[in-house]
C-alpha cells in the first residue's frame, strides 16, 4: 500500500513520514556525488546522479517518500536568468529573461526522464513527489538580489509592469513544469511558496494564493487523481480561498489554529522544526515529536519537518524521529 498516496483518500490508517530537503549534505553519500560538480545547478541537470541522490534517503531510512532531487531555481534558469550559489551566499541570480515562451519539456528534459527512471526505479508503495516553486517565491529571488526581500515588495506594491510581466511569465512556467512532471511519472507534486509570509495580507492574497489557486485548478482538471500539497510558508491559517488536498504548515504556526482552520477532509504535513534533528537530548525530540501526532490524530496527516533539513542534522536524530512516528500508538 502506497501510504503517501493513501493519505489523500477518505480515511488514513498509517502516518506516513518523509523529510523536507531529505536528499543533502547532512548525508555523507550525498556529499560524495557533490563533490564531483563546482556548481549546484550542473548536479540538478545530470540524470544518472539526480536519480542516484533522489534514491539515497529512500536506502539509508526506507522513506515513504522520495522528492525528485532538483531545485526551485531550474525554472529562472531556462528562462536565461544566471542562477549561482556562492559560499556563504544564498542563491544569486542575474542577468535577464531570454525567452520568455521557452519550451520546458525541451529545456528541463533531465529533470523529466530522472523522474521517469526513478519512478520506474522506486518500489510502487514508494510516492514520487515532483515540486516547483510558487510564482512569488521564485519572484523573490529574480529581484531580491542578496536577499532584499524589501526591495521585491516595493516593485510590487507599486505596481511595476516589469514586475508583473515577469510574474505572469513565472505563474506559466510554474504550472507548465508540475504538468511535465506528472505527465512523467509524478505521484503527487508540492509547490513552495518559502517567502508568502513576508507578504502584507492583502499581497498574500494577490501574489501567493491567487497564482498558485489558478495553477491547483489547472493541474486539477487534467489530474484529478494527482494530490497536491501547498507549502504557503506561515500562511497557514489564512484563508486560502480554496481546499488544497494537502497543505504543509511551517514549525512557527499555531498547530491548534491550523487544526480550526483548515478543511477536516485536507490533509496536513508537518511541522517539526528542524533543529529537533540536531540537538543531543533524546526526550526532548521524542515529547516534540509525540506532541505532533497527538495533535493530527482527529486528521490526515503526513509527518514531515515545518522546514527544509539542515547540513547539522544529525543521522541518529532522523532514525529516531522515523521510529518515533512508526511506533506511535495514540491513547
Ligand atoms: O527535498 C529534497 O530533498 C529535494 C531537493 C530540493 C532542493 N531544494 C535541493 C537543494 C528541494 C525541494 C528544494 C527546494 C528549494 N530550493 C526551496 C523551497 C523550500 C525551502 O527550503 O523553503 C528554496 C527556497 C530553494 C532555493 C535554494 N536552493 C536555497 C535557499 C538553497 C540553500 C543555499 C545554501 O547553500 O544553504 C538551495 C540549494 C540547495 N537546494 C541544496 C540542496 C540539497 C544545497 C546546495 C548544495 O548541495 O550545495
Amino acid at each position: 500500500m502506497n501510504l503517501i498516496l493513501e493519505s489523500f483518500k477518505k480515511k488514513q490508517i498509517h502516518t506516513p513520514i518523509w523529510f523536507m530537503r531529505q536528499a543533502g549534505r547532512y548525508l555523507p553519500e550525498y556529499q560524495k556525488i557533490r563533490s564531483k560538480y563546482d556548481d549546484f545547478m550542473s548536479l540538478c541537470n545530470s540524470v544518472e546522479d539526480i536519480v542516484e541522490v533522489t534514491l539515497q534517503p529512500i536506502t539509508r531510512f526506507d522513506l515513504d517518500a522520495a522528492i525528485i532531487f532538483s531545485d526551485i531555481l531550474v525554472i529562472p534558469q531556462a528562462l536565461g536568468y544566471k542562477v549561482e550559489f556562492k559560499k556563504n551566499h544564498g542563491p544569486q541570480i542575474s542577468g535577464d529573461i531570454k525567452d520568455k515562451e521557452v519550451n520546458l519539456s525541451e529545456k528541463l528534459k533531465n529533470c523529466y526522464q530522472s523522474i521517469n527512471i526513478t519512478r520506474d526505479k522506486l518500489a510502487k508503495k514508494k510516492a514520487l513527489i515532483g515540486f516547483s516553486g510558487a510564482p512569488w517565491t521564485l519572484a523573490c529571488y529574480i529581484f531580491g538580489k542578496e536577499k532584499n526581500y524589501n526591495d521585491v515588495k516595493g516593485l510590487a506594491y507599486n505596481k511595476d509592469k516589469e514586475f508583473f510581466e515577469v510574474f505572469r511569465v513565472l505563474t506559466e512556467k510554474v504550472y507548465e513544469h508540475l504538468r511535465n512532471q506528472i505527465l512523467n511519472g509524478a505521484d503527487l507534486v508540492k509547490i513552495f511558496d518559502s517567502w508568502a509570509g513576508v507578504l502584507d495580507s492583502y499581497h498574500i492574497e494577490k501574489l501567493s494564493f491567487t497564482p498558485i489557486k489558478q495553477i491547483y485548478h489547472r493541474l486539477k482538471e487534467e489530474f484529478p487523481a494527482t494530490p497536491i500539497i501547498i507549502f504557503s510558508k506561515d500562511t497557514a491559517t489564512h484563508n486560502m480561498g480554496f481546499n488544497p488536498d494537502g497543505l504543509a504548515f511551517s514549525y512557527s504556526e499555531n498547530t491548534e489554529l491550523v487544526l480550526e482552520k483548515t478543511d477536516k477532509d485536507m490533509c496536513l504535513q508537518g511541522n517539526l522544526d528542524p533543529i529537533y534533528l540536531e540537538i543531543e537530548d533524546q526526550d526532548l525530540v521524542k515529547n516534540q515529536v509525540y506532541k505532533i501526532m497527538s495533535s493530527m490524530k482527529q486528521r490526515k496527516h503526513i509527518f514531515n519537518l515545518g522546514h527544509g533539513i539542515n547540513p547539522r542534522a544529525k543521522i541518529e536524530n532522523i532514525e529516531y524521529v522515523i521510529d518515533l512516528v512508526r511506533g506511535y500508538k495514540s491513547e
